[in-house]
This record gives structure tokens, sequence and C-alpha cells, in this order.
């Protein structure tokens, strides 16, 4: 069972995680951070569960975690406005991805738009979710799902999917752990915030395929030849070169970059 006292003694962050939702079981964390009341207060409220009944990825799949072993949780932000928010989801990744390097000590890399691989497995994944009253910016709720003291992935994940205890084979406290992400998804918030362009060189050195020719789909269809794939820009568009040297941009809605075979 996760243990909130010891989260909460561990935490040092001066405003994340300091509002604590935690409960043993929840449909998905992303879902109830998005029906949360409470406008313009929410602004770095956690939301954590033990066991996620029906956890969400990106591209309407769902998101499968045995309860107690892993991370399951979504951080409310509420910065004013809903640009840039795919480069608030590389901030996030790229904390987690510097987080388990530290612990795994082997190279951690982004995948394009947000999941988190070692060794071409993937050991994370977000999901970014911007609410609205209308049509006026609410907040934004980054879910994180982290694969921590799991061991053993169902026959669809199992060629594909990691977690820390795979690659140290020692247990981590998800506790310690996740306090000292926050840490670090504090950091490079205020980096996004104040749209630092270290935070855009350190993301796209970590995103697989950068610099590197490859191909693209753009609103599903495979464009022909390759592609250049020259990371992200400071709205967090993505850029690429064609064999012409034109450079063309792309949103992360329209665009999936095809680096090997696995899915998404
Ligand atoms: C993906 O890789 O497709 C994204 C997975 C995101 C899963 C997390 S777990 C916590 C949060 N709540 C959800 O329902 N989904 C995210």
């Amino acid at each position: 069972m996760f243990n909130t006292d010891l989260f909460e003694k561990e935490l040092s962050t001066s405003w994340l995680g300091r509002e604590l939702f935690f409960f043993d079981e929840l449909g998905s964390t992303n879902t109830f951070a998005k029906n949360l009341i409470g406008d313009g207060s929410l602004h770095g409220a956690l939301i954590i569960t033990d066991h996620q009944t029906h956890g969400r990825g990106q591209y309407e799949r769902s998101w499968e975690t045995n309860s107690g072993e892993n991370l399951t949780f979504s951080i409310v932000f509420e910065p004013g406005n809903g640009n840039r928010l795919t480069v608030l989801t590389l901030a996030c990744a790229l904390a987690v991805a510097e987080q388990l390097e530290d612990i795994t000590k082997q190279q951690v890399e982004l995948k394009w738009p947000n999941d988190v691989l070692v060794n071409e497995n993937k050991i994370a994944g977000l999901l970014t979710e911007a609410s609205f009253n209308g049509n006026k910016f609410k907040r934004v709720v980054i879910g994180i799902g982290l694969n921590v003291n799991q061991t053993e992935f169902s026959d669809e994940l199992t060629d594909w999917a990691t977690s820390i205890k795979n690659l140290t084979k020692d247990d981590s406290s998800r506790e310690k752990l996740l306090a000292r992400l926050l840490t670090r998804i504090e950091y490079y918030y205020r980096l996004w915030e104040s749209v630092d362009i270290e935070l855009i060189k350190k993301i796209n050195k970590r995103l697989i395929g950068y610099g590197k020719w490859t191909s693209i789909s753009v609103d599903s269809d495979l464009l022909d030849g390759e592609y250049k794939f020259l990371g992200i820009n400071e709205s967090g568009q993505m850029v690429v070169l064609n064999k012409e040297l034109e450079v063309n941009t792309f949103s992360y809605e329209q665009v999936r970059v095809h680096f090997n075979s696995q899915p998404g």
C-alpha cells in the first residue's frame, strides 16, 4: 500500500504535490482530476491511486497496471492558458527520464509524443488532457503511469514493457521515488513557464530519432520519402526537414514518427 505519510515526509517541493488526493482504488486519476471542482485553486494538486481500475492511455487505449506495485498519478496545472502543453508534457517526461536514469543507470529515451523508453521498452507513459469552461481554458491534467516493481506483464505487453525492477532487480520505494520525481517536475515546470530554451534542448537530446532520417505519417497518411527529425521547437511543434531541405512543422495531433516496430 502506498504510504502517504512517508511520501509527505519525503516531499521537498514548494507547491507541487502539496495538495494530495489519495485513493486505495479509483477508475482513472486523470478522469478524477479533470472533474475536480475548484477553479484556479488546484495548481499542483496530485491525485494518486494504488489500484486504477480504468486507466486510460493515449489514442483511446487502456493503461493496465498491477495494483500496489507501480505509480499511477495525475498532476493538475493551472498555467492560465493552454499554450505549449506539448512542451509541458515533454518537460514532465524529461523529469521522469532523468529520475529513472539515476536509479537504473541506463539510458532513458523519450519517444514522441509522450512515452518513456529504456532499450526500446516502455517504462512509463503520459496522458495529457486539457479542460475548458466553455471555450475558456481551465486546467491541464498530466497523468503518469510508471512501472516500478511489476515484473510480469500481460501477453500483449510482455515483449515491449519494462519496469525499474526488471532493470535493477531491486524493489524501489514508490513514495521516495515520487517525492524526488516531483522535485524535478517542479524544476522543469519553472523552465517551461519562463520559455527557457535549455528545456527544449534537453528534451530534444532525449527524443528518439533526433537528428535522424525517418518516415512520418501525418493525419494517418504515411508521407513519401524520409524526413530528418529536428525535434520540437519552443511551441512544441515537431520540426522536420525534407530531402529538398525545406523545414516543415507539425502539431502533435497530426503526426506520428516511425522509428521501430513498436505499437504507437
Ligand atoms: C500512454 O502511454 O498511453 C499513456 C498512459 C498514461 C497512464 C496514466 S496512469 C495515471 C493516469 N490516469 C490515467 O487514466 N492514465 C494516466
